[in-house]
């Protein structure tokens, strides 16, 4: 480890922290493997310029949640774990019915719970405080509010020119084309795809999504007094294209509600041949699509995935984001929405008026500064480091027949438990334990998904997650 990894540590983070976290990338991109030797306390103080009890204080945590393991009289190393593989989740293959989405009480449960202070909370997808910005967009918007004077005035629709112009300038990185007149600012990803949804349809129309799918879209598509048509999606690379086309085929679809690059729950990428497809078929019919990408930044391969919007010829595709995961509570997100853009004003108008204007000031301040990119780069290293532990937690404690998902981007894991697994019961159970987890069915309209969970891996829980992830395996073996 060199000296230069201190260009990285920033003073607002504690230096055995820092430690921490580099040791478990270095883990999770596979630099340090198991049974390798760690520097010794000493090599490493002198490295990092820092304390001998500061790296100790490091070792001793990264043993606590079962990474490293200490030989005595030999120093440090990297922990074989039970070297047991689980295979990726099946996707159920049933045929796509259209139900009522029963889980609404479930859904206000799951944010609920996450507000409980000691809760460790693995069920809804809220990133932890210690992995968010705070303290410096906290300072931004302070500092914008003591010089301008403007944001206490109103904002109307479109929402800030400045945001504006530097989200459209973050779509050339996928081949957007898209300038600051196309869009227009919404109260977070939610309210961008309900505005959406209400621009393309009407009550009693078919919605086609993915399943599993974000709770979100199918309460969404309920209150509107809609229908959910659900289509498998597959683990690894999204919607099934034949399922898809069958459906088109066979239903009168007025939209579809897709999230192609980073699924919420299930972390997949559609290949880019499978957009094209998709979208052809949409635009041979003229069907809008509602395309979602909270999580598409979120990426852990080499580059970002291709929103379909980066094909759309026909101003078919609304697509939207927010900054969800780097600062849920200012609520602010986009949306694209193409040639609904008049449409999609004038119900932003009767929604909510317009957005609060510092909220947008303070993140436009930080995308022109580049924090956000520094930000959102930190965050993709933390949940692959997140996401490998939590994976190999899982394949130790958790029981035979568990299959376990190998996501692509953002941070959550979707597990399949062995088929007598309630996952509502072991919800139940896992709450007795403060341990808060998302059970299967929150994320389909069908009885699919009784024997899966949605894990969240959006937080530092540092040493107890060893603990946590065991208690929540032996308790599948009671959730029956
Ligand atoms: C896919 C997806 N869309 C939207 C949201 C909510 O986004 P926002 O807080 O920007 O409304 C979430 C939250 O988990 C999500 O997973």
């Amino acid at each position: 480890m060199s000296t230069q990894i201190m260009d990285k540590v920033d003073k607002t983070t504690f230096l055995y922290e820092k430690i921490i976290d580099d040791i478990r990338n270095r883990i999770a991109n596979g630099n340090l493997r198991p049974g390798e030797k760690l520097p010794s306390v000493r090599k490493l103080s002198r490295d990092w310029d820092v304390s001998v009890s500061t790296v100790l204080q490091s070792y001793i945590a990264l043993e606590t949640i079962g990474l490293i393991e200490a030989k005595p009289q030999s120093g440090y190393y990297i922990r074989y774990k039970s070297g047991r593989v689980l295979p990726e989740p099946e996707t159920p293959n049933i045929q796509s019915a259209i139900k009522n989405y029963g889980c609404n009480e479930l859904v206000t449960n799951l944010c609920e719970l996450s507000t409980i202070p000691g809760l460790i909370s693995l069920g809804a997808g809220i990133p932890g405080s210690d992995v968010l910005p705070t303290k410096t967009l906290n300072n931004l918007l302070s500092r914008i509010a003591r010089s301008c004077s403007k944001g206490i005035n109103y904002e109307f629709p479109p929402g800030n020119s400045k945001l504006r112009h530097e989200l459209a300038k973050r779509t050339i990185e996928w081949g957007g084309d898209i300038s600051q007149e196309d869009i227009i600012i919404t109260n977070g990803a939610t309210e961008a795809l309900s505005l959406s949804l209400q621009a393309v349809a009407k009550a009693g129309d078919t919605i086609l999504t993915e399943s599993p799918t974000y709770y979100g879209v199918l309460q969404l598509i309920e209150n509107f007094g809609m229908h959910a048509l659900e289509i498998p999606t597959h683990p690894k690379d999204g919607i099934d294209i034949d399922a898809f086309k069958k459906a088109i085929k066979n239903h009168k679809v007025a939209a579809c509600i897709l999230y192609p690059s980073i699924n919420n729950p299930l972390g997949s990428i559609m290949p880019d041949d499978n957009k094209r497809k998709v979208y052809e078929i949409l635009s041979g019919k003229d069907i809008p699509l509602i395309e979602g990408d909270v999580y598409g930044e979120l990426y852990f391969g080499q580059t970002r995935p291709k929103p379909i919007k980066s094909l759309d010829k026909k101003g078919l595709v609304l697509y939207s984001s927010s900054f969800k995961t780097i600062a849920p509570g200012y609520r602010v997100g986009w949306v694209c929405p193409g040639r609904y853009f008049d449409k999609v004003k004038k119900l932003k108008y009767m929604s909510s008026l317009a957005n609060a204007s510092f909220p947008q000031m303070a993140m436009a301040e930080f995308l022109r500064t580049g924090g956000y990119e520094r930000c959102i780069r930190n965050l993709r290293k933390k949940f692959i480091s997140n996401i490998s532990i939590v994976s190999s937690l899982i394949c130790e404690y958790f029981p035979d027949g568990t299959k376990i998902s190998k996501p692509q981007g953002g941070h959550y894991l979707w597990i399949e438990l062995p088929e007598n697994v309630n996952s509502i019961k072991l919800q139940r159970l896992a709450l007795k334990e403060n341990i808060s987890i998302a059970p299967g069915p929150l994320f389909s309209t069908k009885d699919d998904f009784l024997n899966y969970i949605r894990l969240s891996c959006a937080c530092s829980w540092s040493s107890v997650i060893d603990k946590v992830i065991k208690t929540l395996g032996e308790l599948c073996k009671k959730a029956h």
